[in-house]
């Protein structure tokens, strides 16, 4: 893999940036890993013949050629859960998946609620990455709930937000406080909203799948409760509030009421809320009655909520789609369902499934891709420098086929996670490439990157 800053001209693309409203066929011109220009053609004026000399080519006819993917919520395991998933394996697999930047949760062990922990990971990022790497910061020490991170020196230590994802803060006093302090820092609070006396060691939604299995459900309700009680905290605090993998139909009407209200909330929803029902829980034979490799916390749920969730991102309710990538062991999900893992391995079969609400019609192309890259850019903080083709921008670059058929081999995953529920599905709709920071980290196989004319004629 070229880990060189990049000169490539990518030719003919179908050109997707909703950050500046483009949407038209043009080339892209990326010169020592910055974009140079997006949109037009390239015309070999004198100005630009060294840099063209220098660059590639890539002819993107029939490709999408958009902003580097941006994952607000992935789980990198590492440190402490290696065999899991690596910071190498893992932005592997985001690399795979389109993914030019990811936000890493802080449930490692140890967790990252200290600085030296997010020093920790920002150093093994910069050896060991593909992508770039940003680190979330507990909100409470261990992520325990019960004493707050310094977060202050959390944020000079560089976390973009904080989170103890996995975990609530069940203390409201806590999330008051925690809230209080990230306002004051100006970053946002990506919050797991879970009660979790009232998912009380539930297992898959609560509704007839629970009923009908006879399994311990997690009620909708249990989303609901906290979703509630942390807008309410977010209007009181005017702290920024990201509410992390809504699940259910009536978290998209509160949420969807507290912004009417002017309450600075955004909210993500993952790949597969949108597109399973808990219906997938039930496995394909008698053998195996289940499928733990559906088990996700929050659970998947059901039509009607999917149908919600949809709207709720076409409308601008929901502004971003996070993966939410949590992989696991085969150990960990090779068990009876209530001692399975929760998590979906999510990175390499985003797009391929996303892609399937495009060619239904159920979310234009330039929607799906604005979810992925200006939107998640925004909650951030981040927008101007990712997300975006801006002349002058790090290239951040993902270029996709969305016509390529393809079927899911998990055995295949670059993530140790095998964890999908969509194994052997057949997708329409492939990541081919992805430049991360000025860098080719990923090319499908069927890819041809050529050299330049005047490189080809000048070897003969
Ligand atoms: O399904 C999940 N898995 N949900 C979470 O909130 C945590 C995650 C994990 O870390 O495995």
């Amino acid at each position: 893999m070229n880990k060189e800053a990049i000169f490539l001209l990518i030719r003919g693309g179908h050109i997707i940036d909703p950050s500046q409203g483009i949407d038209q066929i043009g080339d892209l011109l990326i010169a020592e890993g910055k974009i140079l220009q997006a949109g037009g053609a390239v015309t070999p004026i004198p100005s630009l013949s060294v840099i063209l000399s220098k660059a590639k080519n890539l002819d993107a006819s029939g490709l999408v050629v958009c902003p580097g993917f941006i994952d607000l919520h992935c789980h990198l395991r590492e440190p402490g859960f290696e065999d899991k998933e690596t910071i190498a394996t893992g932005t592997k697999a985001a690399a795979i998946g389109g993914f030019a930047t990811v936000c890493c949760m802080a449930n490692t062990e140890p967790p990252l609620d200290t600085p030296a922990a997010i020093d920790w990971v920002k150093q093994k990022a910069s050896k060991d990455s593909l992508v770039a790497v940003l680190p979330i910061g507990c909100i409470t020490k261990a992520r325990k709930g019960e004493e707050l991170t310094d977060m202050g020196e959390l944020a000079e230590a560089g976390v973009l937000a904080f989170s103890d994802d996995g975990n609530p803060v069940a203390s409201s006093q806590l999330m008051r406080r925690a809230m209080e302090y990230s306002r004051d820092l100006g970053l946002p609070i990506i919050d797991h909203c879970e009660d979790k006396t009232l998912s009380d060691n539930g297992i898959i939604n609560e509704g007839q799948m629970s009923a009908k299995l006879g399994i311990k459900g997690i009620p909708a309700a249990a989303e609901e409760a906290m979703v509630t009680r942390d807008l309410i905290l977010a209007k009181q605090t005017r702290a920024r509030l990201h509410i992390a993998h809504a699940s259910t139909k009536d978290s998209v009407e509160l949420i969807r009421r507290a912004k009417e209200e002017g309450i600075s909330v955004t909210a993500e929803v993952t790949p597969h809320h949108l597109t399973l029902t808990e219906e997938r829980i039930a496995g394909e034979s008698p053998n195996e009655p289940f499928d733990t490799n559906a088990k996700v916390n929050p659970p998947l749920r059901t039509e009607e909520d999917v149908q919600a969730l949809i709207k709720g991102l076409k409308d601008g309710v929901i502004d971003a789609i996070a993966t939410d990538h949590a992989p696991h062991t085969l150990a960990d999900k090779n068990c009876g369902l209530e001692l399975a893992a929760f998590g979906i391995s999510g990175f390499e079969t985003a797009l391929g499934c996303l892609m399937g609400l495009v060619h239904q019609g159920e979310i234009s192309l330039a929607q799906l891709i604005s979810k992925l890259t200006c939107e998640p850019a925004k909650v951030i903080g981040r927008n101007g420098e990712l997300g975006t083709l801006k002349a002058g921008a790090p290239a951040n670059i993902t270029i996709l086929d969305p016509d390529r058929e393809w079927i899911v081999y998990s055995r295949n995953f670059a993530s140790k996670g095998k964890n999908t529920p969509y194994d052997g599905y057949k997708f329409k709709g492939k990541v081919m490439a992805t430049i991360s920071r000025g860098k080719l980290v990923y090319t499908d196989d069927s890819l041809v990157i050529a050299r330049s004319e005047v490189t080809k004629q000048s070897h003969g």
